[in-house]
């Protein structure tokens, strides 16, 4: 009796969970964000992973530093996690006892239970010229990697470091993507050795939003246009977002490293700007991210890279209303701090699903009554 009742139960599970899984959007397995906390009204780390688990197809998650709380908020939930070593440390971490020191404070107490990928060490340091953080870099990734696998961690955690287009002096057409002089051969190409010996993404953080004007902006949303052809290679772009990973590519290749993989580690399209900014509104801002995540999802690739798919964060989970700059730094974000959408791009997990969910509930609480019916008589 007891049997079949586990028996008919793992099955109607089974079903359940077939159902759950068939109601994600078609062809995407799930996306990124980068969850930025420059800001006085966020929602506590512990409710962002719940709602994030719960309504959304979000399961990777980026973070600027590596804030207990937040690390420990996403213990159990099966969203990756990536942390980040600030810049200002960069420098000591080149010294081994320091980042075992790291890894004892910032990973040890949140492995295995939170599900840390990769240890980013800076952010756009090439960006920064800081002569003493640049020549540091590699080194203290390097001393990182050789922490991890003395920590036995390294299997289980890569390090990377995202950078900007900045770092490189052409761009266009992308077949001519090069390096800037100096870093090529002195930070970027150590970096591609190091990334490729430890089966490390090479991390990038293209904006077609900042690439764009008014002339350019279907090109930069992914709107039908006419396009732009690379007279070396004939190829079309129809988007700017391919034509910047192309040129990341372009220079890697030349370097030797074009097989490593490619992450995006930021991109995304603000809501509100300066006055005279073009495209910067809701409508253009969903219309970037939902087209951002069918591209990159669909597994078409780019010119360069056919049939290849990119693991991307989109930035950013939240509008950051502390951030310095221009007015669009505070208002990339995809959530209000009440977590409703900012606008509808299908990150929500949809109305069967959430039906299918509601099911679940009502089906795991009716066993478990039963259960303790069953116990009590
Ligand atoms: C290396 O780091 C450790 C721990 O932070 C520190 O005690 C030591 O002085 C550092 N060594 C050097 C050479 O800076
Ligand atoms: C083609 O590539 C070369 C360098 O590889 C560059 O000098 C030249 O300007 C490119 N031609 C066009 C039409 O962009
Ligand atoms: C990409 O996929 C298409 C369609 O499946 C195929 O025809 C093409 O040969 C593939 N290209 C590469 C470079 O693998």
């Amino acid at each position: 009796m007891k049997k079949i009742a586990a028996a008919s139960f793992a099955s109607i599970l089974k079903g359940y969970m077939l159902l759950f899984s068939l109601t994600l959007p078609q062809g995407i397995q799930g996306i990124g964000v980068n969850y930025g906390t420059i800001a006085n009204n966020l929602p506590p780390p512990s409710q962002v992973a719940k709602f994030l688990i719960e309504s959304t197809i979000i399961n990777r998650v980026r973070l600027f530093d590596a804030n207990p709380e937040i690390l420990r908020a996403f213990a159990h939930t099966g969203i990756e996690v990536s942390i980040t070593v600030s810049n200002d440390q960069i420098p000591h971490l080149t010294n081994l006892t320091f980042a075992q020191q790291w890894l004892n404070t910032n990973v040890q107490p949140f492995v295995p239970d939170t599900d840390l990928i990769r240890i980013l060490v800076g952010n756009e340091v090439l960006a920064t010229a800081n002569k003493l953080l640049i020549s540091n870099l590699v080194p203290a990734m390097q001393t990182l990697h050789t922490a991890l696998v003395g920590a036995s961690l390294d299997r289980r955690i890569k390090v990377s470091t995202p950078n900007s287009l900045g770092i490189l002096s052409n761009s266009s057409p992308p077949s001519t993507g090069r390096f800037r002089q100096g870093y090529d051969t002195h930070v970027i190409k150590p970096m591609l050795s190091f990334l490729k010996a430890t089966d490390s993404p090479f991390m990038v953080n293209p904006y077609p939003f900042f690439g764009c004007s008014a002339g350019t902006l279907d090109y930069a949303l992914f709107r039908p246009n006419p396009g732009e052809v690379d007279d070396n290679t004939s190829l079309r772009y129809t988007n700017m977002l391919d034509a910047q990973l192309d040129a990341v590519y372009s220079a890697m290749k030349v370097l030797g490293f074009q097989d490593l993989e490619i992450v995006i580690a930021e991109t995304g399209w603000p809501t509100l700007g300066e006055a005279q900014q073009v495209g910067v509104d809701p409508n253009s801002a969903a219309e970037f991210n939902r087209n951002l995540i069918r591209h990159v999802s669909s597994g078409v690739g780019t010119p360069l890279m056919p049939n290849r798919t990119f693991d991307t964060y989109i930035f950013a989970l939240f509008d950051e209303n502390l951030k310095p700059g221009p007015i669009c730094e505070r208002n990339f974000g995809l959530f209000r701090p009440n977590m409703t959408p900012v606008y509808n791009i299908g990150l929500m997990r949809n109305m069967v699903a959430s039906a299918a969910d509601g099911h679940y509930r009502a089906f795991l609480l009716t066993i478990i009554v039963l259960s303790l019916i069953s116990l009590w008589a």
